[in-house]
């Protein structure tokens, strides 16, 4: 994970670092830096532990530079402390860099090479940093060749996002990337790199992609593309639109609230997107062809995307009839299933950076197998690396807590799986009016956001104390039970467990006791007597039971009661209490609701 900026050329550097690096915190916040550089001889470093506020409450005025780098972390080498923040820097002060990702081979390489120098960090990037001050100072090599060298000899399953800066000539950006992500942005006059487009988004939207096994140097004026023989390479720039106060919180306490009130307006302008005026979906025909062509439908995600691919699981099944099941990516990586014939691949992913996920697709593209990346990131890794791409339109989404993302998810996935269906002339998919339902399911997510006290009150009456939780329900309403366990557990810190309610006397029912919340999902016709019982099983156990239910289905005790919609798309609506139970909770604990710890939102390590 972590977020890396760099910039060159502009006395606003500092201001422009900063501003980058806030945009980014979303990526980690276990610490922060920056270095920069006046080119006159004064060049400045600061660090600090904790979130960027830390960092600048240090930045003294005197601060300032025409250039420089600057890092939030998500640690993974070392605790995060003010000697492991970046940027790392050499032991004789000449290089400085920041870093995302994971050098595996650093172990190797520091004893093979480094075993005289003074390391004053447990990172593995200040062996990158070291290892191009010694190629330059004892083999006499320049900065580019140095840094080309350390480059080749890094092992090619690391994942790193590289910016360095050499002191003795600091207006040049070093640059390099290999599955982290990485940007070029170009300002009026001055240039800039960054973890993702948002972070440069107020100085520009005008950028230029990075490829992996590429060296790329950034000057105020010019960007110069290598590959790692040296040879340069020609690359076009392209301008992003995206709407940079969409990535505000406006009045809003959290953003985490703001994204769960705007899922209404996300299934509208999905409709709108993918139907404009006709009444079917409008999809690429070449996308159904190869869809249409497989003989098994695999679904590769991560936590909140793997949950959302568990519910278009059971949709693709049911409207167009291909078998469809859904991987971990992190496990699909390393312990891949026999798999079909002919098999075609659905990544799903919010940000499309996610470095399990992309694992699972370099695998897939070894083996030139279809695939489709649905992502909220156009351009994203993901998206660029998979045959066809589908985007959710949910708009920036900052909360680490996933939301929108997740209900766009599923919103995407049904639209597809009509069109699928049509082509394949099946008639469940023909009966099926998703752009009506998806209506009826924007209007039955206002009508919940809208009733936000009762489930505060829900959350401060049964949340608030236990240590444990259970979320329950059978198909379906099992798989939202997953996603609104993993909500309780990431912000709330409550160890929520989502279980198929049938499987709980199995077992687990060994763990309820009096005042165990137990909260019931029943919106399948089928399930909802099974899920009532085991429920009663476990009130009789001592549990507080809570129930979230279609109306159609309520009884007069019933707790938060859902608007009616197709029983397939159900997850969108009974996700939202859930997402707004979890937000309580934390907010009555005073938890910081949109880091909670040890998180990141993307997360781009292994
Ligand atoms: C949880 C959450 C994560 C992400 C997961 C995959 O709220 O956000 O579980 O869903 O890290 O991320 P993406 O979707 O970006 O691949």
């Amino acid at each position: 994970m972590c977020g890396i900026v760099g910039v060159t050329g502009t006395d606003n550097t500092l201001s422009i670092l900063i501003n980058g690096l806030k945009k980014l915190e979303y990526r980690g916040y276990d610490s922060a830096g920056v270095y920069v550089n006046d080119n006159a001889g004064h060049d400045y470093l600061v660090k600090r532990p904790g979130r960027i506020s830390n960092l600048e409450a240090a930045l003294t005025d005197d601060v300032h530079g025409l250039s420089g780098i600057g890092h939030t972390r998500w640690a993974t080498h070392g605790e995060p402390n003010e000697a492991n923040a970046h940027p790392q820097y050499s032991q004789d002060n000449r290089f400085y860099l920041v870093h995302n990702g994971v050098i595996e081979n650093y172990a190797q390489l520091k004893k093979e090479y480094l075993s005289g120098v003074h390391f004053t960090s447990q990172t593995d990037t200040e062996v990158i940093v070291q290892l191009v001050d010694k190629f330059v100072v004892e083999d006499h090599m320049d900065t580019q060749a140095a840094l080309l060298k350390v480059l080749r000899l890094i092992s090619s399953n690391s994942s790193y996002a590289f910016v360095m800066i050499d002191r003795e000539d600091p207006e040049t950006l070093y640059v390099a990337k290999n599955k982290s992500p990485l940007l070029v942005g170009l300002g009026d006059g001055y240039n800039m790199v960054g973890s993702d487009a948002m972070s440069m988004l107020k100085e520009t939207n005008r950028f230029m992609e990075i490829a992996d096994h590429e060296l790329v140097i950034v000057k105020p004026d010019h960007v110069l593309i290598k590959d790692f023989d040296g040879n340069e390479k020609h690359r076009d720039s392209f301008t992003v639109d995206i709407d940079a106060s969409a990535a505000d919180k406006g009045a809003y306490p959290f953003y985490m609230l703001k994204e769960i009130d705007e899922q209404p307006a996300v299934m509208r302008k999905l409709v709108q997107e993918y139907f404009g005026d006709q009444d079917d979906p409008q999809i690429n025909p070449d996308l159904l062809r190869a869809m249409a062509d497989a003989d098994h439908l695999y679904i590769v995600g991560a936590g909140t995307s793997y949950h959302a691919g568990l519910v278009g699981a059971r949709i693709f099944e049911r409207l167009c009839g291909i078998p469809t099941s859904v991987h971990i990516s992190s496990e699909f990586a390393y312990d891949q299933p026999l798999l079909s014939k002919k098999p075609f691949f659905i990544f799903l992913s919010q940000s499309g950076e996610t470095a399990d996920s992309r694992q699972v697709l370099v695998n897939v593209n070894e083996h030139k197998w279809p695939s489709l990346t649905i992502t909220n990131v156009d351009k994203s890794t993901l998206s660029r690396e998979a045959t066809f791409t589908e985007l959710l339109y949910a708009g920036p989404e900052i909360a680490v807590a996933s939301t929108k993302a997740y209900t766009a998810q599923i919103a995407v996935e049904a639209i597809l799986a009509k069109a699928l269906g049509e082509y394949l002339g099946r008639d469940a998919a023909k009966q099926f009016d998703v752009k009506h339902q998806l209506g009826l399911v924007a209007n039955g997510m206002q009508s919940i956001t809208d009733s936000k006290k009762t489930i505060e009150e829900v959350a401060a009456r049964y949340l608030s104390k236990p240590r444990n939780a259970f979320y329950i329900g059978r198909g379906l309403d099992w798989t939202v039970s997953l996603e609104a366990a993993l909500k309780l557990k990431e912000i709330s810190y409550v160890q929520a467990e989502g279980f198929a309610s049938g499987e709980l006397k199995h077992g687990t029912i060994a763990l309820i006791e009096k005042g165990t919340p137990v909260l019931g999902i029943i919106t399948q016709d089928r399930t909802a007597g099974l899920t009532r019982s085991n429920l009663d099983e476990t009130k009789a156990r001592g549990a507080n039971t809570i129930t979230i239910v279609s109306r159609h289905l309520a009884q007069e005790d019933d707790t938060i009661i859902l608007p009616d919609v197709d029983e397939c798309l159900t997850p969108l609506l009974s996700v939202v209490p859930a997402q707004l139970l979890a937000y309580y909770t934390s907010l009555g604990k005073g938890l910081d609701v949109d880091k909670p710890r040890n998180l990141a939102k993307s997360v781009t390590v292994q």
